[in-house]
């Protein structure tokens, strides 16, 4: 006669390896459902930087004046419209330690007001203590959107 407490070692191993097998097969199919189901939307994803702003929007309507700029924080990137009335883009964070730099309109080049390195309007380096150049964007404005598109 067996105790009821006691379980036969037999009978404990086959209830646990049941169980065990059924998370593991409940776990096997919720990542194998979860990496065969095709996006219904796929986008595209290059990696590379494309982006539009409305320059009537708030926040950006210092692009409406020439010789005005803009820093789009989560791009990092600063837009500038020359004096001229050309577009120019390029990596906000000075190459040197990071600061986000400033367009300055009258003389069409960046400053950074930390060390006061200097970036031309192509991003080269014309004042150290930076020694690398900004990365420089392509730029198209739409006078019909007001709309601008930075993109590498
Ligand atoms: S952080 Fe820009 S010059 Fe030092």
């Amino acid at each position: 006669m067996t105790n009821n407490s006691t379980i036969d070692r037999k009978d404990f191993l086959k209830q646990v390896g049941m169980g065990f097998g059924a998370i593991m097969l409940m776990n096997c199919l919720q990542s194998c459902s979860e990496t065969e189901i095709p996006d219904p939307n796929p986008m595209p994803n290059t990696g590379k930087l494309d982006f539009s702003i409305d320059i009537t929007a708030s926040g950006n309507t210092a692009l409406q004046t020439k010789g005005g700029f803009l820093v789009v924080s989560d791009k990092k990137v600063i837009i500038a419209r020359t004096l001229a009335d050309q577009w120019i883009a390029v990596s906000s964070a000075c190459t040197h330690q990071g600061t986000t730099i400033n367009y300055r309109a009258n003389s069409n080049d960046f400053l950074c007001p930390n060390h006061q390195s200097t970036f031309s309007a192509t991003g080269a380096v014309t004042k150290s203590p930076a020694s690398s150049p900004l990365t420089k964007y392509n730029v198209t404005f739409s006078a019909n959107t007001n709309t601008i598109r930075v993109f590498e």
